[in-house]
């Protein structure tokens, strides 16, 4: 089916974009939670070697295939091919991250819909309506319901935008105001009481606790949620590169952007913990675990902006003002997966196919907000956990096994006609063939009979 593909314009946006879609929850929300409830230090020791070692391979497997094919995952998987049989199994992996995508952004847009109602409660303050302003930030079904759909229908309006329009012109202007923003916070927080305590447990190891398998598989589906790897969404990125761009360099570029932001986020929201725990916050349980994982930074980050006074009012407002963009350039990026699926297979038209799948996923996460305590952190377990890292794995096996290694070596020329001489190309293609599934599965083995 002839249908005119978009394409980043430049080098920027294509960064830009794909960081846009990298650096989102998963760094802000998913990984200094998951640090502090995963013994700090020791976690971030795991994640930072797993996110080189692992993720940035994998990000390169789904890229270079995106590019190559100029197509979704589906189309892709079958073209690089040998046979039908393969192809066949290539395209239900396919379909399988385009169902994986839909169900993240199903939870991603509740957890997006906090920050918008957080980001309007400050605003509330700033008018003086209090009542509204604790409405806001209060746990309750309907709050939750109305900015989820909120959240969802802003999503469904940037997508039906395309690719230039859309997702390049809103992740390169507000990219660089996150960053800066974040910077400052952390050098506020450091200056209060209780900070250290957050930083020693952040930064030095519990050696001990390293190779256990639970942080470990934790850390793995943390790194590939992160990077947004396993459900196609940087196959369909890559696909929208143009031929002339080096991919190594720019998939590096992406991956050292997100570590550093999650990184960075890590030492804003655990010495922000302890902050709030030197001022009376209750955040441990009296086994020593976290009271509540999900509404952990909802917790502290509030009572740190509290510290500041009426500019903690403008703060917060900046803060989850940002986190609603960092949400929506990625949850753009989910959601961009099965509508290009739907379009190129299909020849269904953008804003048509954009509208229905974007209802069917606004439906998926009100049932999960009506069976909250069930549901929703079974559906992060399934798919972050489990889902990203297999798919992932079927991704590598695709790049290092199916694919025809001449093939693979005329594409990554294109951008970069000496590569051969290269690093990259030294390592990367056995790396990705042998090392990467084989990790991964090791340590799925391990977390199940470990
Ligand atoms: N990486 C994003 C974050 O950290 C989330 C994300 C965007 C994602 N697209 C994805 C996660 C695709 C998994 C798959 O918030």
């Amino acid at each position: 089916m002839a249908v005119t593909r978009g394409e980043f314009s430049s080098r920027f946006g294509f960064v830009m974009a794909a960081s846009g879609s990298a650096v989102g929850l998963g760094n802000i929300w998913g990984f200094p939670t998951q640090a502090a409830s995963n013994g700090g230090a020791a976690f971030l020791l795991v994640y930072l070697i797993l996110a080189f070692t692992l993720a940035y391979p994998a990000l390169m497997a789904e890229l270079i295939i995106g590019r190559h094919a100029h197509a979704n995952a589906v189309s892709a998987l079958r073209l690089v091919s040998p046979n039908r049989l393969i192809g066949n199994i290539g395209a239900l992996a396919g379909i399988a991250g385009l169902i994986v995508a839909s169900l993240i952004l199903s939870f991603y847009a509740i957890v997006a819909g906090w920050m918008i109602a957080f980001f309007l409660s400050s605003i509330a303050d700033l008018l003086g309506m209090e009542k509204l302003s604790l409405w806001l930030v209060s746990f309750s079904t309907w709050r939750n319901l109305l900015f989820m759909l909120i959240f969802m229908t802003l999503n469904i309006g940037v997508i039906s935008a395309g690719v230039q329009g859309g997702i390049e012109r809103w992740s390169a202007r507000l990219m660089p105001v996150l960053l800066t923003t974040l910077a400052l916070l952390v050098v506020y927080v450091l200056t209060l009481d209780g900070a250290m305590e957050g930083l020693r447990v952040y930064l030095l190891p519990d050696f001990s606790q390293i190779l256990s398998p639970r942080l470990i598989i934790n850390a793995l589906g943390s790194a590939f949620f992160s990077l947004s790897l396993g459900v196609g969404t940087m196959l369909i990125y890559g696909s929208y590169i143009k031929d002339e761009e080096n991919l190594p360099l720019v998939g590096g570029m992406v991956t050292v952007l997100d570590i550093l932001i999650a990184v960075l986020a890590g030492f804003l929201v655990l010495p922000a913990m302890y902050v709030a725990l030197h001022s009376g916050v209750e955040i441990f349980t009296e086994s020593g675990s976290l009271i509540s994982e999900d509404t952990l930074i909802f917790t502290v980050l509030p009572e740190l902006f509290a510290t500041m006074g009426i500019t903690g009012i403008i703060v917060s407002l900046t803060f989850f003002f940002l986190m609603s963009i960092a949400a929506v350039t990625s949850s753009i990026s989910m959601l961009e997966v099965p509508v290009a699926y739907a379009i190129e297979e299909h020849g269904i038209d953008r804003k048509l196919t954009t509208v229905a799948v974007g209802c069917t996923i606004a439906a998926i996460s009100a049932c999960i907000l009506l069976n909250f305590d069930s549901l929703f952190g079974a559906v992060i377990t399934l798919t972050t956990r489990y889902s990203q890292p297999l798919l992932g794995f079927v991704f590598c096996i695709y790049a290092g096994w199916v694919w025809r290694r001449d093939l693979l070596l005329q594409e990554l020329r294109k951008g970069n006609p000496d590569i051969s001489e290269g690093l990259f190309w030294k390592i990367w293609p056995w790396y990705v063939k042998l090392v990467c599934p084989v990790i991964i599965l090791a340590i799925f083995a391990q977390s199940i009979w470990g």
